[in-house]
């Protein structure tokens, strides 16, 4: 079976080749992305694996037209015209989970940056040299309510963390595990109550219309003042403009975020300005998140909680599961 793996750095491209010399007569990699104007020249692959940057369409699919598995490394597949890969019988594989811990612990990576203000007094000692404590007061974590929004396999990791940082940890989530709640020390509570109770809200739930801008203007008052959010999920689940004002106004304490809504555009200014046509609602979102980005009380990673060694190993060893058993005739973890 030939194998092409898009979007591959060449550590992972060792890793893989060293478990796939077994399984695979021929094995190949790109660090492009799979999309219509690919220059990959080997069309005769049964198995191709993509990650997020890829676009797997009609077009895409027609180049290839010996196709039998796709495996994207993975856990969302809107990268992925799923129906289209059905209707030709490919079939069609992702990686459930193989973050939770690392995405929990990005959480309190920012929740701890900004209660200790550790990005303020790292930047004043590189900036001015001045070895000084002077106005970097923050909070004990001890003590505090932690709101988690989403108990699923990320909220469970970040309630498993708050016990250890002996915090009260209230949850909502429309599916409540009240089994789980009694083994881990916590109890559900209406998503109002969540909003009003907690000195710390973090957000671990899909983005999905039922989660859209689910922190709004509507809402962002009900949280207590002072109160510190953490979004890990999707930037869309926050309305921008809300949390600018609730921060510009002092009504929230701080903001931790590794996503943003109108990431395209953070990543990529100058050709969103020049050539993305971009609607004024997405432009005024852009200047928005340059609000943020500079305020002293707010702390940006770039959708960077997933990176790291070991989930990114984890991405990698799912595939190849994946593709051992799409081998031998019982294919996992399909979509
Ligand atoms: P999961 O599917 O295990 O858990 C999601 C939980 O959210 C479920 O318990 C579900 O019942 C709950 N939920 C659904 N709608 C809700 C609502 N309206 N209010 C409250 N809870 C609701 O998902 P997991 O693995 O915990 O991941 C959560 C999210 O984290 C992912 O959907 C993804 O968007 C994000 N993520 C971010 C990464 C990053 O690098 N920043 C990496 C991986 C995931």
């Amino acid at each position: 079976m030939g194998i092409l793996f898009f979007e591959t750095e060449s550590w992972e491209e060792n890793y893989l080749r060293s478990k796939l010399g077994v399984i695979a007569a021929q094995v190949f990699f790109t660090h492009e992305k799979l999309n219509s104007d690919h220059s990959f020249e080997n069309r005769s692959v049964e198995a191709i694996s993509v990650f997020v940057g890829s676009q797997v369409d009609k077009t895409v699919l027609d180049q290839f037209p010996e196709l039998k598995f796709l495996t994207t490394r993975s856990t969302g597949y809107d990268h992925i015209d799923l129906e289209e890969c059905h209707r030709r019988n490919i079939i069609v594989a992702t990686v459930p989970t193989y973050g939770e811990n690392t995405v929990a612990e990005h959480a309190f990576g920012l929740l701890l940056s900004l209660s200790h203000k550790i990005y303020e007094g790292f930047n004043r000692i590189r900036e001015t040299g001045t070895f000084s404590c002077e106005g970097l007061q923050g909070f004990d974590l001890k003590g505090k309510t932690l709101g988690v929004v989403g108990t699923g396999h990320i909220g469970r990791h970040v309630i498993r963390m708050a016990k250890g940082f002996e915090m009260e940890v209230i949850a909502y989530d429309p599916k409540p595990d009240q089994q789980y709640a009694a083994e881990a020390g916590f109890h559900y509570v209406s998503f109002s109550d969540l909003l009003s109770l907690s000195d710390v809200l973090t957000i671990h739930v899909p983005y999905i219309q039922a989660t859209h801008h689910l922190i709004n203007k509507g809402n962002i008052y009900t949280m207590k003042k002072g109160a510190v959010l953490i979004n890990t999920s999707r930037g869309p689940i926050v309305e921008t403009e809300a949390l600018v004002e609730a921060l510009t106004k002092g009504h929230l304490g701080g903001a931790g975020l590794d996503v943003l809504e109108e990431e395209g555009a953070a990543r990529d200014e100058r050709a969103f300005a020049l050539y993305g046509h971009p609607s004024e609602a997405a432009l005024k979102t852009a200047l928005q998140n340059h609000v943020l980005f500079d305020l002293p009380n707010v702390i940006i990673t770039p959708h960077n909680a997933f990176n790291t060694r070991e989930a990114l190993q984890r991405i990698l060893d799912t595939t190849i599961e994946n593709i051992k058993a799409f081998q031998s005739g019982m294919p996992k973890n399909t979509v």
